[in-house]
């Protein structure tokens, strides 16, 4: 399984046969890596209405034909603009051709662009085909259920740092102690001042006190995991 950080919450994942596109915000990110009428797709999915998640997903879906799973509220809000969905809810897992999804709570907001009520925001529980878990937290504040998603066992954590809209550095740790992951990407940091986050020192402090393994990407660069 190859995972690619585009810049900010934006993710490519590559299994063996699918390629997966996670909160596609290519236009108007400072940091992006790619453009939205270049990335590949056969999956698109987003954990919720904002901007600089839903970011690009329209555009790319018509081009490519992706199918886009994300809340059952966003998947018909994009139904109406002729886009291929399936709607799925919180804690609500479905097997699909790439692997077992599931919805995650995720402590955030979710309207959309044009102020349409976007549902609630969602995590993502992917367990590849291949039995691989990968947890991508979605923006989200620190909550202690993350124990509990943590006791699936998870093989790599990607999760927000950036503070004023999710996790800080600091709650990020302890989200670290309760997931106890094998690995953690952090992202939602760095794209813009108010975010600003030093994501290798957070790395040292997670791997001194948690031993848990950080890898900090720059946008475009890929880790992978097996
Ligand atoms: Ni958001
Ligand atoms: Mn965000």
């Amino acid at each position: 399984l190859k995972i690619t950080w585009y810049g900010h919450a934006t993710l490519g994942l590559e299994t063996s046969h699918y390629q997966l596109l996670i909160d596609p915000f290519f236009s108007g990110n400072p940091t992006a890596s790619t453009t939205a009428d270049k990335v590949k797709a056969d999956f698109i999915l987003v954990t919720h209405g904002h901007g600089d998640h839903l970011g690009d997903t329209v555009a790319i879906a018509k081009r490519t034909g992706a199918t886009v799973i994300s809340n059952y509220e966003i998947a018909t809000w994009l139904s109406k603009q002729g886009i291929q969905t399936h709607g799925q809810h919180i804690g609500g897992g479905f097997k699909h051709p790439f692997g077992y999804l599931k919805l995650t709570m995720a402590l955030h907001g979710s309207a959309m662009p044009d102020g349409s009520y976007g549902g609630n925001p969602a995590g993502f529980l992917l367990t590849t085909n291949d039995g691989l878990k990968v947890y991508l937290a979605g923006d989200t504040g620190l909550f202690g259920d993350m124990q509990l998603i943590g006791e699936e066992g998870i093989d790599l954590a990607v999760i927000p740092i950036g503070d004023n809209f999710t996790m800080g550095p600091a709650d990020a740790l302890r989200a670290v102690k309760l997931l106890h992951p094998k690995a953690v990407i952090p992202i939602h940091f760095s794209t813009f001042g108010l975010i600003d986050q030093n994501a290798t020192l957070w790395a040292k402090q997670v791997e001194t006190e948690t031993g848990v393994k950080v890898s900090v990407l720059k946008p475009g660069a890929s880790l992978d995991i097996a």
